[in-house]
């Protein structure tokens, strides 16, 4: 089974607090989801695998490490995704970036899609998907589902605030999977939002509505 992890530094907390607040306006949220989202990096990346490799300082020649192995490919569901992006290219600024886009239908609470483009070597990259919310996980589930029919092998999803409905769906149709949240919060209300949760992500993030 996958594994969930959550990010509950002191800045991540302090952030998601003012991010939550009905009272923040588009362009605060704007920052401090980029922000939450170039802290969780780090942890997200944690265990991305290192080489060896020779430096000439201008001291001397010395061996230290750089990153190797699989490139990374960071993958929004658009709209709200999209709000993690730049503040995960500020760690990771070699990254290539997929976009899957997907509406969750107000009715049936299920994911329609709507757009896809991926770098061409998909399957050659360690992929990150972002979504501000995992809510059902019909998103989520479909946009991991249609990037393994794409070729991808390894993927990992990141999202700042779950409910434990969502956790669980993502969890089985993709155990392979692993989760990071910054907030794991109570439930769903009759709606398919998050309580607490922050209300509609890509509204917040675009001034929408
Ligand atoms: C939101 C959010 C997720 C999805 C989560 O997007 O950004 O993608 O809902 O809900 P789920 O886990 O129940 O599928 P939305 O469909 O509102 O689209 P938007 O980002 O364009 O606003
Ligand atoms: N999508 C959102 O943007 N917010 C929620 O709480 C649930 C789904």
């Amino acid at each position: 089974m996958s594994k969930v992890t959550q990010i509950s530094h002191p800045l991540i907390l302090h952030k998601l607090s003012i991010i939550r607040d009905k009272n923040t306006g588009s362009k605060d949220f704007r920052d401090l989801v980029e922000e939450v989202a170039m802290l969780m990096a780090y942890e997200v990346t944690r265990d991305i695998n290192l080489e060896e490799v020779e430096i000439e300082t201008p001291i001397c020649t010395t061996k230290c490490k750089m990153l190797s192995g699989k490139k990374l490919a960071i993958v929004p569901i658009l709209r709200a995704g999209l709000g993690m992006v730049g503040g995960m290219l500020k760690l990771i600024p070699a990254a290539k970036v997929g976009h899957i886009g997907l509406y969750r239908d107000e009715k049936t609470l299920k994911p329609v899609e709507y757009f896809c483009k991926l770098p061409q070597d998909i399957g050659e990259r360690e992929v990150i998907v972002t979504d501000p919310m995992l809510a059902t996980g019909g998103s989520s589930s479909d946009a991991i589902t249609l990037l393994k029919k794409r070729g991808a092998k390894s993927i990992r999803l990141m999202c700042l605030i779950a409910a434990p409905e969502g956790i669980e769906a993502v969890r089985q149709s993709h155990p392979d999977v692993d989760i990071y949240v910054a907030s794991i919060d109570e439930k769903l209300n009759e709606n398919g939002y998050i309580v607490p949760g922050l209300g509609d992500a890509g509204d917040r993030l675009f001034g929408t509505k």
